[in-house]
């Protein structure tokens, strides 16, 4: 044992004797590939497969055993014969335990008998699924390892030549038992650019391994590993190799139920890290440890386990540490203390899953996180696999992202719209790359909220009706994580209404009956702690009619959930068009464009210091049962500038489309951004059409130049939602289309208040009822005086348009009337 350096050893020994006795798989099958003899290997036996033991099944009629006459000095044994397949040729396992299982293949090229072994192209197929297609050596020797989990009582290995060589072959077959927990269903974390979340279906997946690294350590062989893997060492993947330094423990890892075990990754791994090298750099210096991974080609789901365990800090709670994994958020806060059962240097692994990109690369990162002392700012990583999954599963998703890309493209017939969207990727992604620092008002309750949360009351449990918040702002908001478990009946998948940058939105039922939207981030989603913080902040400090308010909050087992009041007919979006839903009235549209100024003039004015939205758009303006419009989602809020600054500096945010594009160019935050993502809402909810269409013609693909456009030759008329043709009162249309115009000038100083936009709003509602008031019988058309006459748009369907009408209006109002009555209106 290697425990003998550690001081309490008596203990500890009684303790470590379970695990002990190294791993014995059930099913246990190692061959040594076109021999007759049986030959050891890291003192494993493997059987000649010509020996024949019952339970192998070799079928290979044309098959060749093959012998290498000159083999290299100290080439393992196994590596010197070869079975040869010239036609389809198979190996068949007995099965005698179900369930996750590695797979191995050892190939090792030589030359013999006049086959060239590098040449040979093959496929291999285990249990019908293509594992290796179209496969060539050329000069090196390759071990494959596959972890696959067997439900047939027969595992099947087929293998095929390919191409004009006409052989294919194998040195040595591996197949045997892992242990149960290996690969897991739960806890892995998802991190794409589209997709975060938890990835439940990991056991089901055939992974490939392709990278395995004893960080900070040696080259571990497989007389060092349970499961007989080798591991490898870390340094040709630094970055920057002056970065890490290197750490080792003596002692033992203090394995523990709940982390990781021998079988996970051996004591090797676990006694070796890297961490933060501070030698060279001022003591207060952040900066990050990065490996660069080499990996395939873009688009595919990757496994990367990264293994943990605190060897460097002289207590617990010392070392809190953030994982990024191709420049996203990962983990972020990482306190293994908290992870394992309060010992130091207890083993732990965190499971990924993430896909590589065009680069090449799988990057991983750790640095401090903010919740680090200065003194003790450190990060480490003990281990890192990388493996592949070639399931059917994720070659689908590759296959259907690839699918979206050719219809938009072909149909589309331009590459503008894929220039659009790239530039708009290339630019979300650079914005999250050079992440600013947090701004002074993004931190703000974040730390309280940790102290209070908990010694806060749980509403919840005693029953109580929800307390307004107390003056830290968040009291009493607290929701025991058990009770939104009860709510949403365990995150039941059928009660997920929505999901977005965020995570998950269920719905759900509270004790009190009380029916709740619940979103759920994982924690370390990369939209994570900041928009959690953001909106928990600025949704305890709101109570307004048209904002959708915080019912609560729950932040328990590293969880991150904010419960919301359910708003009864969900998005405004889903009400205009796309979904067949009855389509709304122009006085509907109307009022919800009225009430959704109103919250966000709210917003921007309520408070001392103003509230920015950010990502103003119809799915965030939510419809009550009475079609009341309320906003929601500030989760991208900011606080507004403060008294000495106009604008708020910070990184690009929002929703292609709605983005305001000076603060695009200029990355300066001002209320009027919201202002013009409110005019492109308007110009949807007239047009109901999608802000951005990427299946329309090229001038009309962005709703907000298409309809100005229209607007500007008067004759917005010609492109309203056929629904509504002949219920606007033309004096109506035209302020509404001019109110939507103004939102959208092209720099903030010429964009009306929200406050003004609210006020003209009400006035294009006044001029629609003024109108209908005088003429009681009009209730659906407007008026006999107005031609009617079918005009045909490009790409939108032929419908009855009305045609513009000079003078619109002025002649209709009353002016002063609808001063009295605006004046009356309270909210503004
Ligand atoms: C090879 O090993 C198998 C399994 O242990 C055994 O049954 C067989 O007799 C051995 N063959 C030779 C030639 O040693
Ligand atoms: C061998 O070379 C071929 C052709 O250059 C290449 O496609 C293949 O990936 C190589 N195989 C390996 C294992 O590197
Ligand atoms: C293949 O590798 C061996 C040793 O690694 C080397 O001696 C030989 O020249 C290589 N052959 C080719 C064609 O690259
Ligand atoms: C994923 O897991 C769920 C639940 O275990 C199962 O119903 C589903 O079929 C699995 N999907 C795949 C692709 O294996
Ligand atoms: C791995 O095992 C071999 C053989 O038992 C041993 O010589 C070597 O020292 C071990 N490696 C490490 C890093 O302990
Ligand atoms: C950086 O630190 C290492 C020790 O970690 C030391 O060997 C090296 O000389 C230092 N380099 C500089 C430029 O100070
Ligand atoms: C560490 O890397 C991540 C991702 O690339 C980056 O966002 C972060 O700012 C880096 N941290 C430091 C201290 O450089």
């Amino acid at each position: 044992m290697e425990s003998i350096t550690h001081p309490f050893l008596p203990l500890i020994l009684l303790f470590f004797i379970p695990f002990s006795t190294s791993f014995t798989p059930l099913d246990n099958y190692l061959l040594n590939c076109g021999s007759h003899t049986n030959t050891s290997l890291y003192n494993r036996l493997f059987v000649g497969d010509s020996t024949k033991p019952s339970t192998i099944f070799l079928s290979a009629d044309r098959s060749i055993l093959l012998t290498d006459q000159n083999p290299p000095l100290n080439s393992p044994t196994l590596y010197n014969t070869a079975r040869v397949f010239r036609s389809r040729s198979s190996y068949r396992f007995n099965i005698r335990k179900k369930g996750t299982h590695l797979v191995r293949f050892h190939f090792s090229p030589f030359v013999a008998q006049g086959f060239d072994l590098k040449v040979a192209k093959f496929s291999v197929l285990v249990n019908g699924y293509v594992v290796l297609s179209d496969f060539q050596l050329n000069n090196s020797s390759v071990l494959k390892e596959y972890i696959w989990k067997i439900d047939t009582d027969v595992l099947q290995i087929v293998f095929t030549p390919a191409g004009n060589s006409g052989f294919g072959f194998v040195n040595g077959i591996e197949v045997f038992s892992a242990p149960a927990d290996l690969i897991i269903d739960y806890g892995a974390r998802l991190i794409t650019l589209t997709e975060i979340g938890e990835y439940r279906n990991l056991s089901s997946q055939v992974l490939e391994t392709i990278h395995r690294i004893n960080v900070g350590g040696l080259k571990l062989t497989p007389f060092n590993d349970t499961l007989w893997r080798t591991w490898i060492p870390d340094e040709d993947y630094l970055v920057f190799k002056s970065a890490a330094k290197s750490a080792s423990t003596t002692h033992t890892p203090n394995y523990q139920n709940g982390g990781a075990s021998r079988e996970i990754a051996p004591d090797h791994v676990y006694t070796t890290a890297q961490q933060m090298n501070r030698d060279n750099t001022t003591f207060n210096a952040k900066f990050n440890i990065t490996w660069n991974f080499p990996v395939g080609p873009g688009g595919i789901l990757h496994l990367v386990r990264l293994h943990f365990s605190d060897i460097v800090s002289p207590a617990l709670n010392l070392l809190y540490f953030d994982i990024y994994i191709n420049g996203y958020s990962a983990y972020r806060d990482l306190d293994l203390s908290s992870l394992t059962t309060h010992v130091l240097g207890s083993p732990i692994y965190v499971d990924f899953v993430v896909d590589s990109d065009d680069s090449g690369v799988i990057q991983i990162s750790v640095g401090p996180s903010d919740l680090s002392s200065t003194i003790r700012m450190n990060a480490i990583l003990n281990g890192a696999e990388i493996m592949k999954m070639v399931d059917v599963m994720s070659t689908q998703n590759v296959y259907k992202k690839k699918k979206i890309w050719v219809v938009v493209g072909s149909v589309v017939g331009g590459f503008v719209i894929l220039c659009l969207a790239i530039i708009a990727l290339l630019l979300a992604m650079r914005c999250r790359k050079k992440t600013p620092k947090q701004g002074a008002a993004e931190s703000v309750g974040w730390t309280p909220l940790r102290m209070f949360g908990g010694s806060s009351l749980s509403r919840m449990s005693d029953g109580t009706a929800y307390a307004s918040p107390g003056p830290n702002g968040y009291f009493g908001l607290k929701i025991p994580f058990a009770d939104v478990q009860l709510a949403t009946n365990n995150f039941d998948r059928s009660l997920i209404i929505g999901s977005g940058g965020f995570g998950m939105v269920y719905k759900g039922v509270l004790r009190d009956n009380t029916k709740v939207a619940v979103k759920r981030a994982l924690p370390g989603s990369r939209q994570g702690l900041p928009e959690f913080q953001s909106e928990i902040t600025v949704l305890s400090k709101i109570r307004h009619h048209h904002l959708v308010s915080l019912v609560g909050y729950c932040e328990e087992n590293s969880e991150m959930i904010l419960v919301y009041e359910y708003v009864a007919k969900g998005p405004l979006k889903k009400h205009l068009y796309g979904t067949g839903l009855p389509p709304l009235s122009w006085k509907q549209r109307l009022e919800i464009c009225i009430g959704s100024a109103r919250g966000l003039h709210y917003l921007h004015t309520g408070f001392a210091q103003g509230i920015i939205h950010r990502d103003i758009k119809s799915t965030n303006i939510l419809l009550d049962e009475d079609y009341v419009a309320k906003v929601a989602d500030f989760g991208l809020s900011r606080s507004g500038p403060c008294l000495n600054e106009t604008h708020v500096s910070t990184r690009v945010k929002g929703s292609f489309g709605y983005l305001d594009p000076e603060y695009f160019r200029r990355q300066q935050l001002t209320d009027k951004s919201d202002v013009y993502s409110f005019g492109v809402v308007l110009f949807e909810i007239i047009c109901a059409r999608p802000a951005v269409d990427p299946l329309l013609a090229r001038e009309q693909v962005n709703l907000a130049e298409w309809a100005l456009e229209w607007q500007k030759k008067g004759m917005l008329d010609q492109i309203i939602d056929h629904h509504l043709v002949g219920q606007i009162k033309p004096s109506s249309l035209k302020k509404f289309g001019e109110t939507a115009e103004k939102c959208l000038a092209d720099y903030g100083v010429d964009r009306p208040t929200m406050g003004d936009v609210l006020w003209n709003l009400e006035h294009a509602l006044q001029l629609q009822e003024s109108g209908r008031k005088r003429e009681p019988n009009a209730d659906s058309n407007v008026s006999e005086s107005e031609s009617v006459r079918p005009i045909i748009v490009p790409g939108v369907p032929s419908i009855n348009l009305r045609t513009g009408d000079d003078g619109i209006g002025s002649s209709d109002i009353n002016g002063s009337q609808v001063f009295s009555q605006l004046m009356t209106n309270e909210g503004r």
